[in-house]
C-alpha cells in the first residue's frame, strides 16, 4: 500500500477477520488528508455501518460540536477508528480484529503525516499509546512518540453515558487547539 488508492482498494477488498461479513459498509475516513490531526476511534456503530463515514451518529454529532466549539474547521482533522467494520451489537473490536485492522490505520497516518494524534477512549489508547493505559487516569497528558505528539482523551460516546466527563474532555480537546495553535506558530 503506498498510496490513497492502493489503500482504498485493500480495505474494500478486506476479509481478514469476521467482522467484514457483517458490514453494510466500511468505514475508512472523514476529514481532510491533509490534516494536522489525526482523531483515532474504536470502530464504527450503526449509523456509520449504514452511511459508511466514521463518527456520524450521535457519538460524533457530540464530537462534531466539540470541534465546532473550539473552532477547528474540517481542514484541521482526519478521523478514523482501530477497526472499519461494524462490531456486532457495538462491541469492543477483540485483540485480534484489532491488530489485523490496525495495519489499515498505521498506513492512514502515513499518507495523512499528521503533527497531533489523538486517541479518543480507552480501544484507541491502548492500541496506539500503551495496552496498559488507564484513560480516566491518563487522559490529558501529552506524549511525544516517533514524531506525533499524541494525547489520550476519552471517547465522545463516554461522555453521552456520563455528563459529568464532559468539562474533561473539553480541557482536552481545548489543549489541542492550543497545541496546535502553538505549532503553526513555530513553523511560520
Ligand atoms: N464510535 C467510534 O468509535 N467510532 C465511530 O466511528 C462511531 C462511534
Amino acid at each position: 500500500m503506498s498510496s490513497w488508492d492502493d489503500l482504498i482498494k485493500h480495505c474494500n477488498s478486506c476479509s481478514k477477520c469476521g467482522l467484514g461479513l457483517g458490514r453494510t459498509n466500511i468505514v475508512i475516513e472523514r476529514g481532510s488528508r491533509n490534516a494536522p490531526i489525526v482523531l483515532i476511534g474504536e470502530g464504527p456503530g450503526e449509523q456509520e455501518d449504514k452511511q459508511g463515514l466514521p463518527f456520524v451518529g450521535p457519538a460524533g454529532k457530540l464530537l462534531d460540536l466539540l470541534l465546532d466549539a473550539l473552532m477547528f474547521s474540517p481542514d484541521d482533522y482526519y478521523i478514523a477508528n482501530i477497526v472499519k467494520c461494524r462490531p456486532p451489537g457495538n462491541r469492543v473490536p477483540t485483540e485480534e480484529e484489532s491488530k489485523k485492522c490496525i495495519v489499515f490505520l498505521r498506513e492512514q497516518v502515513r499518507l495523512v503525516r499528521p503533527c497531533i494524534i489523538v486517541c479518543m477512549g480507552s480501544t484507541a489508547s491502548k492500541h496506539i499509546i500503551d495496552k496498559g493505559i488507564k484513560i480516566t487516569q491518563e487522559r490529558g497528558i501529552w506524549r511525544k512518540v516517533k514524531g506525533f505528539y499524541i494525547l489520550p482523551t476519552f471517547h465522545p460516546a463516554a461522555i453521552l453515558r456520563d455528563e459529568s466527563k464532559k468539562a474533561l474532555m473539553f480541557r482536552d480537546f481545548k489543549s489541542v487547539r492550543e497545541k496546535l495553535n502553538k505549532i503553526k506558530k513555530s513553523d511560520s
